[in-house]
């Protein structure tokens, strides 16, 4: 597996994971093909993908704030599970924070998913039960 930086030509092979690993995305907001390259083009060490054979099996965006990091969009091809992928990816994701300064990383991740919260478990974060996620949108394709 080799992992690099994912640019704007990679954008319908990520769109191709996500939809084959199951992951909801906004194709019409943050995640359609203009934004996508403004956010890459704004933070390029933020992309990162996982290739076999030059095929893309796992990516990953992080972002920050300057306060927090984020690790956002994590999908593994189901063909390529339970192999360390997403956990090599979590990790890449932190180093690029971390050279940002960023030294608390966070994710959100919905009640149901037992795989990503174990994931993440595993990867050395804490759960946090006292806190309630409240967001504000300007439409639900945002
Ligand atoms: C969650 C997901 C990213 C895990 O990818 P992966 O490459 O298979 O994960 P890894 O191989 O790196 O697993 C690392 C650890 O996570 C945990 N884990 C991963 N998948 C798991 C599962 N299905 N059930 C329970 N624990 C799991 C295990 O503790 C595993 O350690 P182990 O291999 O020593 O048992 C992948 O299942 C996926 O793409 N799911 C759909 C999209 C999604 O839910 N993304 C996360 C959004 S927050």
């Amino acid at each position: 597996m080799k992992i690099r930086r994912l640019n704007i030509n990679d954008y319908w092979e990520l769109i191709r994971l996500w939809s084959k690993a199951g992951l909801p995305f906004k194709p019409k907001g943050r995640d359609s093909h203009g934004s996508i390259a403004k956010q890459m083009e704004a933070n390029p060490d933020f992309f990162i993908g996982a290739f076999e054979n030059e095929k893309l099996i796992g990516a990953v965006i992080a972002s920050c704030d300057t306060r927090k990091g984020w690790i956002n969009r994590l999908a593994v091809d189901p063909d390529f599970r339970h192999r360390g992928v997403a956990k090599a990816l979590i990790a890449e994701a932190e180093k690029a924070l971390r050279r940002r300064g960023i030294r608390i990383f966070c994710a959100l991740i919905e009640n149901s998913n037992s795989a990503s919260k174990e994931l993440f478990r595993k990867c050395g974060y804490v759960e946090h039960h006292d806190i309630i996620y409240f967001s504000k949108r300007d439409s639900n394709d945002v």
